[in-house]
């Protein structure tokens, strides 16, 4: 059914079968939709504020509410228009950084929905701030600073790191965050956006206001950015992967003169197959983020006690012979002929799923609609305008390309790949016309 690990207080059960997480997480959903309320994660960096990370309570359920319609078209051109001149500019021959620029596409997407606003470069004061910010709250999910929440009595140490750095990310919400909601009361900022819609409401401190929006940039940008990152990183190694994609968008986009859209994922298979592998294989989160139960519950046999950590364990699905054949190959062909998006499947029965990165039952993303639209669009328009190098990455000191590793990851809350730290080379494809 489950690997079991006994921690302090609580046990954490890592369902692998799709099956026990359709009849747990799903089907028993009252009872397994909670998240213990951490100490370091949620109330010391998120003062109590953050939708993912709080208790299923009235909080949450308000927090829930707030979603808008996001402008994934005009952020995403003005992201490849901006990757296409650094690629491009003449006295710039470098090869691109993609992280940056994936990042700020997607931190500008969901900045407009939280804040009507938007960064203006990789190099504007607030994408700098903001993405540092997404990082460190990233990386203090590493299984080292976890300690604390998995041994409490470590965070009355004194000079505990964990809880330093904790303090830092929470003081830098209060501050950034805070200056954004200052904005929207003073008229500074007269956008229609979320923000000034809760504020409005007057239902919710500003604290709370600072913190619940700060916590959907937090999951709106990195997630979506890693999973970009992983599949270029794939393509490096693996360019072949890339021409279906590259085939399927040069028969369908010139006819209608433009880049493609969300609304082309019918007729463009391949792609959205690539994205679903991507996401089976290279996915940006392996437990996603555990659900808590407040009851004692019985199933199959197993008792399972109150207060238990229970994490979705995707990875060993997506890994799990008996559900994808040749498991362990990547194959987005495995995929081409599912017609539901990732996002209705994740609502439907857990057997039928194509994966579980989403996580499931009434805890499933609440950004999975948008968060597929995204990778869409941004990886078809992508593999429209470029191509991507084999061995995409700088030469080392012996003028060799240095492999892009896919084996180790840097693993946070999110698992990213080292090619943060590289560049890499993509070629601007003649044809592309927008
Ligand atoms: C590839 C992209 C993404 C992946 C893989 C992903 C994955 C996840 C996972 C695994 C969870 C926990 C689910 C569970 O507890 O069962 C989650 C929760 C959440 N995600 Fe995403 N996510 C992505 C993109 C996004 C985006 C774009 C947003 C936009 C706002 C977003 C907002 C959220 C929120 C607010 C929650 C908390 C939901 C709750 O606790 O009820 N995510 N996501």
């Amino acid at each position: 059914m489950a690997s079991t690990i006994r921690r302090r207080n609580n046990i954490c059960y890592i369902p692998k079968h799709d099956k026990v997480i359709g009849e747990l997480i799903q089907k028993r959903g009252a009872i397994y939709s909670s998240r213990l309320d951490s100490h370091v994660y949620f109330r010391t960096i998120t003062r109590g504020a953050a939708i993912g990370l709080s208790p299923y309570n009235d909080y949450y359920k308000k927090a829930k509410a707030i979603s808008k319609h996001p402008l994934i078209d005009e952020i995403t051109k003005e992201m490849l228009l901006d990757m296409i001149h650094t690629s491009t500019s003449l006295s710039n021959p470098e090869p691109l950084y993609p992280r940056s620029y994936l990042h700020r596409a997607t931190l500008n997407i969901i900045l407009e929905v939280t804040f009507g606003i938007r960064t203006n470069s990789i190099n504007d004061p607030l994408f700098k701030r903001l993405d540092k910010w997404v990082e460190d709250f990233t990386l203090i999910f590493s299984s080292e600073d976890r300690r604390s929440e998995y041994f409490p009595i470590v965070k009355y140490f004194p000079n505990n790191k964990t809880m330093q750095k904790a303090k830092a990310i929470r003081d830098d919400i209060d501050t950034i965050f805070g200056e954004l909601l200052e904005d929207v009361k003073s008229g500074k900022n007269q956008s229609p956006c979320t923000e000034r819609e809760v504020y409005e409401q007057g239902e919710l401190e500003d604290y709370q206001i600072a913190h619940l929006l700060a916590s959907l940039v937090f999951a709106g940008t990195d997630t979506v950015a890693s999973s970009i990152t992983w599949l270029l990183a794939f393509l490096a190694n693996n360019p072949s992967f890339q021409e279906p994609a590259h085939n399927e968008l040069d028969t369908l986009i010139p006819k209608h003169d433009r880049l493609p859209t969300y609304s082309d994922f019918k007729n463009l298979p391949y792609t959205h197959a690539l994205i679903r592998e991507g996401q089976r294989v290279y996915p940006p989160t392996w437990l996603g983020v555990h659900h808590y139960n407040e009851q004692d519950d019985e199933y199959n046999g197993y008792h399972i006690p109150a207060n238990s950590l229970v994490f979705i364990n995707s990875h060993a699905i997506s890994f799990n012979e008996q559900r994808y054949k040749n498991a362990k190959e990547f194959d987005p062909y495995r995929f081409i002929n599912y017609e539901q998006s990732m996002a209705s499947l994740a609502n439907g029965p857990a057997e039928k799923r194509d994966h579980f990165v989403f996580g499931a039952g009434r805890r499933l993303c609440t950004g999975v609609y948008l968060a597929e639209a995204e990778l869409f669009v941004i990886l078809a328009r992508i593999l429209y305008c470029f191509k991507v190098e084999k061995n995409a990455s700088p030469t080392g000191e012996d003028g060799k390309p240095i492999p892009m590793n896919l084996d180790k990851p840097i693993i946070g809350l999110t698992i990213c790949q080292k090619i943060i730290m590289l560049n890499l080379f993509l070629e601007m494809i003649e044809s592309c016309n927008f």
